[in-house]
């Protein structure tokens, strides 16, 4: 399976890091291709949250700045399968959800559109404007899968790295992959 993974500048880059070692994890060698694009915000914000993208872009198959819009990737004739944008800054959500493909993440993921494939983006901000609230509407018109880093208390997280692996969680679930990174409701009985 060929998975774009996209980070971009919004808080909880550790998200896009957590999901990449995942893919990559032995449990799961050579069951994903991964092309991992990284924003120039992206590295920011991971340097102010102390995330080492460098060690997720070791993981990767293929590695992309933003502005590599010559790359195979950039066309849709390369076959991809799914692509992620975890987290997805509001400006890149009105970039796609407006047609406005000016970086190789939203040109990705425009092709991603064309062709009817599996988009999932994982907003992150809060409060939302309405902006944001209009653009996710569009998405979710067009077939993508909104996945928000809301937080849930029902599996009772004791650290941050349960919470992050729950919200890794629940995009690898809309990818319809297994995983362990979370204990999911059996029913209260
Ligand atoms: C510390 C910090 C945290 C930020 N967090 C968010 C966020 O959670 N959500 C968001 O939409 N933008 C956030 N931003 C603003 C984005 O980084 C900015 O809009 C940027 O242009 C996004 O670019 P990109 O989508 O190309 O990565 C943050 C900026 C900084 C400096």
């Amino acid at each position: 399976m060929r998975i774009i993974v996209a980070i971009t500048g919004a808080s909880g880059v550790v998200l896009g890091s957590r999901l990449v070692e995942f893919l990559k994890s032995k449990e799961n060698k050579g069951k994903y291709e991964l092309h991992l694009i990284t924003s120039k915000s992206a590295k920011k914000i991971a340097e102010y949250e102390e995330v080492n993208l460098d060690e997720s872009r070791s993981f990767a198959d293929y590695c992309y700045e933003e502005d590599e819009l010559d790359s195979s990737i950039s066309s849709s004739s390369y076959r991809i399968d799914s692509m992620v944008i975890i987290p997805c800054s509001m400006k890149t959500m009105a970039a796609i959800a407006n047609g406005f493909c000016d970086n190789l993440i939203t040109r990705a993921a425009e092709n991603i559109l064309k062709l009817g494939k599996k988009l999932v983006v994982v907003p992150r901000d809060t409060p939302l404007s309405l902006a944001a609230i209009e653009n996710m509407r569009k998405l979710k018109s067009c077939g993508v899968l909104i996945v928000p880093p809301n937080m849930a208390y029902y599996y009772k997280p004791k650290t941050v790295g349960d919470v992050t692996n729950f919200f890794v969680g629940k995009v690898l679930d809309v990818l319809r992959i297994e995983h362990n990174l979370y204990n999911k409701w059996k029913g209260g009985d």
